[in-house]
């Protein structure tokens, strides 16, 4: 199903929960046009290198950054240097992306651009959601999109459900959709400031 992609050779054999999503997004860039996307949570980069396949295809001039510490999290699970390595070979199939191999919160202390795009996809307690939505949607301009993997998901203490919910209640003018397939894809168009 995705062998037309260039990240199929290096990501190929490996599972992806983004799976379901995969299609959309790609389909999805060319109607945003954004000129930055930052990713938070990379792993091996399937959604990173979609979306930066996307814009390729598309002629579009954005500039990618995913940003990873690449130690994993209780969600993702510990891992070593082998997913760094695969995410690095992957990604270097295109040059409009930038790893940032950096905490959240450190890459957060030289970041100052717009940011058009925005993929929270790093530890999913409630916590960690509502952190990482609060730090990095400042620099999301309004008319920019905001996308949060795992909106259906509520085992293991998984928190976007509930942040994403409460998110709808607090700003009624923003528009929302989500994508229920694929542990859920929560997608939020901004159209004020928090
Ligand atoms: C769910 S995976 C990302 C999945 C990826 N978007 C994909 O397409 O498969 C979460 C990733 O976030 C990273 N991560 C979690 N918390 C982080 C933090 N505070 N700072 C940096 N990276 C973090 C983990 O190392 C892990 O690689």
């Amino acid at each position: 199903m995705f062998e037309d992609f260039k990240w199929y050779k290096h990501l190929g054999q490996h599972q992806t929960a983004w799976a379901g999503h995969i299609l959309y997004i790609y389909n999805q860039i060319p109607e945003w046009k954004p000129k930055t996307i930052v990713e938070l949570g990379v792993y091996l980069g399937h959604s990173l290198a979609t979306m930066a396949e996307s814009c390729l295809d598309n002629d579009l001039d954005t500039k990618l950054y995913g940003i990873d510490h690449f130690m994993g999290d209780e969600h993702a699970g510990k891992f070593g240097r082998e997913v760094e390595d695969i995410a690095t070979e992957c990604l270097s199939e295109y040059p409009n992306v930038t790893l940032i191999k950096k905490s959240f919160n450190e890459a957060l202390e030289d970041w100052d651009g717009a940011i058009d795009l925005l993929h929270i996809d790093g530890r999913h307690f409630y916590e960690d959601i509502k952190e990482d939505f609060t730090n990095w949607s400042k620099f999301v301009p309004i008319g920019g999109h905001i996308i949060m993997h795992d909106s259906q998901e509520t085992e293991r203490g998984f928190g976007i459900k509930r942040f994403f919910e409460e998110l709808q209640e607090q700003h009624p003018d923003w528009e929302y959709q989500e994508r229920k397939e694929s542990h859920g894809l929560a997608i939020c168009t901004k159209r004020s400031e928090l």
